[in-house]
């Protein structure tokens, strides 16, 4: 059997009151059309139409790949008249699956069982249907039809049963009806879901399978719609966590906006996000609202409250922040520590070294055993470019250091508190650039000399 998909994503969204076209705006920090592609893709179809419209340019920039055939509806005459614009780039002999580029939420399970039923549509049960399309059924619970919520009577919007939009078809019964398809209803608009009633009419028997849960169907009108359609997200996200073995403090409170990977025996507390591809090893430990976005840490490791940590990999059993910031370009290796009010930028910290407060190191190399003390910073950019600072096994940085890069300590190097850091330490020995240090014998305050002032002056 060959599939072709179809999506329909030429409408304008008035209800989002927005620039950006409705399949645009985010859920879990990927456009909303992207998700439906992907549900798309996982049914390996020969193709993928995506029926475009309003904001099309963006639509298409933003989500352009070679599976996608991007259609033009130049007039938004309704979605059996979208539908038909897909038609000449379908193969006559195969199933097409119309999907909606605002629900996107879809399980492939259900999908796929409603391409083993076609030609179905996809139902469910809704306590507030108002404004679907009503499922409407005979006496033997055949699909009969589905009637807008407009041309509704009062008797049909009573119905439950909504109409989700999503349907597959022969492409052959699409070809015969859908040019049928008239527009003689409340909206003035060619209605996709007429197909139904045509087929049935004409002896056709067309399946109607509800979907298991209301939250997969959900279609996506405004930001209402949205803030929900991301809590199920969140939920789903955080059940799956769960059940391959990550304990949650809250499963309210955490956002997976990507793809997270888990070891055994993960702990994560509260408000955290997590971003892009991020796995986690084995027994490591995320401490509140920690932000993590595409990066690597290995088994042991625990990262303290408030840590922001970016493209970074961190290597087992180290400690990050708490207010740690782990920028683009970070490797610690194994057992490295890393403290409050820490950056760290584009740099290998080695073996079991320690930077635990208020520094900056950039654009670094630091061995194994190195410790960098309070307050330390890597000046590695002089305007126009970056310089790189090596520091060898087992240096020692006093605090509030500077060193002006570029910049190589030897192993074993020792700066002093305080330094200025310009020219480079050999291996062992004390670098030291500081004023020297003069203490004045009986120095008087201001305060002291203006008091003996205003003495001498009345004792005249
Ligand atoms: C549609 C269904 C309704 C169903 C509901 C489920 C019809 C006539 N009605 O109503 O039975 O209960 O979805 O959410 O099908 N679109 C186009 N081109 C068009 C019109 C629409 O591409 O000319 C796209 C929209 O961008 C959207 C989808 O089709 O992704 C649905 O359109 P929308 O206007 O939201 O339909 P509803 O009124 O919600
Ligand atoms: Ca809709």
């Amino acid at each position: 059997m060959k599939l072709e998909v179809v999506v329909l994503a030429a409408g304008q969204g008035t209800r989002m009151r927005s620039s950006l076209p409705k399949v645009l705006h985010p859920l879990a920090n990927r456009p909303l059309l992207s998700h439906v592609l992907d549900s798309a893709r996982t049914l390996m179809p020969v193709r993928i139409h995506v029926v475009i419209g309003h904001g099309s340019e963006l639509v298409r920039e933003a989500l352009d790949a070679k599976d996608l055939v991007w259609v033009m509806q130049e007039e938004q005459l309704g979605t059996g008249h979208a539908v038909l614009q897909a038609m000449p780039g379908i193969d006559a002999d195969s199933t097409v699956l119309v999907l909606y580029g605002d629900v996107p939420l879809l399980r492939a399970s259900t999908l796929e069982g409603l391409i083993d039923n076609c030609p179905a549509l996809l139902t469910a049960n809704l306590d507030d249907p108002d404004g679907y399309g009503r499922v409407l059924r005979d006496s033997g619970d055949q699909l009969q039809g589905v009637v807008e919520h407009k041309d509704a009577s009062d008797e049909q919007r009573a119905v439950r049963e909504i109409n989700t939009g999503v349907l597959a078809y022969p492409a052959a019964l699409l070809a015969e009806y859908l040019p049928r398809v008239g527009n003689a209803n409340a909206q003035g608009e060619y209605y996709l879901p007429d197909i139904l009633s045509m087929a049935v009419n004409e002896g056709h028997c067309v399946a109607a399978l509800r979907a298991n849960e209301a939250s997969e169907v959900m279609g996506i009108n405004d930001r209402v719609q949205l803030a929900e359609a991301e809590t199920v997200y969140r939920q789903r996200a955080a059940e799956a966590l769960m059940l391959a073995g990550v304990s949650l403090a809250d499963p309210a409170r955490i956002d997976v906006r990507g793809s997270l990977n888990c070891g055994r025996d993960v702990f994560i507390d509260v408000n955290c996000v997590f971003e892009g591809e991020v796995t986690l090893g084995e027994g490591v430990r995320i401490g509140p609202s920690c932000l993590v976005r595409n990066s690597t840490i290995a088994a042991g490791t625990e990262v303290h409250a408030l840590s922001h940590i970016d493209e970074s990999d961190v290597g087992d059993n180290c400690s990050v922040g708490p207010y740690a910031r782990l920028r683009p370009g970070t490797t610690l290796a194994k057992g490295a520590r890393i403290g409050n009010f820490v950056e760290i930028k584009k740099a290998l910290i080695g073996e079991g070294s320690k930077v635990n407060h208020l520094s900056y190191v950039g654009d670094a190399e630091l061995g194994d055993g190195v410790n960098v003390g309070a307050g330390t910073i890597t000046c590695n950019y002089d305007g126009v470019n970056k310089h790189k600072t090596r520091l060898g096994d087992g240096v020692f940085v006093g605090s509030n250091s500077t060193l002006v890069a570029p910049l190589e300590v030897g192993a074993g190097g020792f700066v002093a508190a305080g330094s200025t850091v310009t020219r480079d330490v050999p291996e062992s020995a004390l670098g030291v650039s500081r004023a020297k240090q003069r203490n004045i014998d009986g120095w008087q305050t201001p305060k002291q000399r203006a008091d003996d002032e205003k003495n001498q002056a009345q004792g005249d």
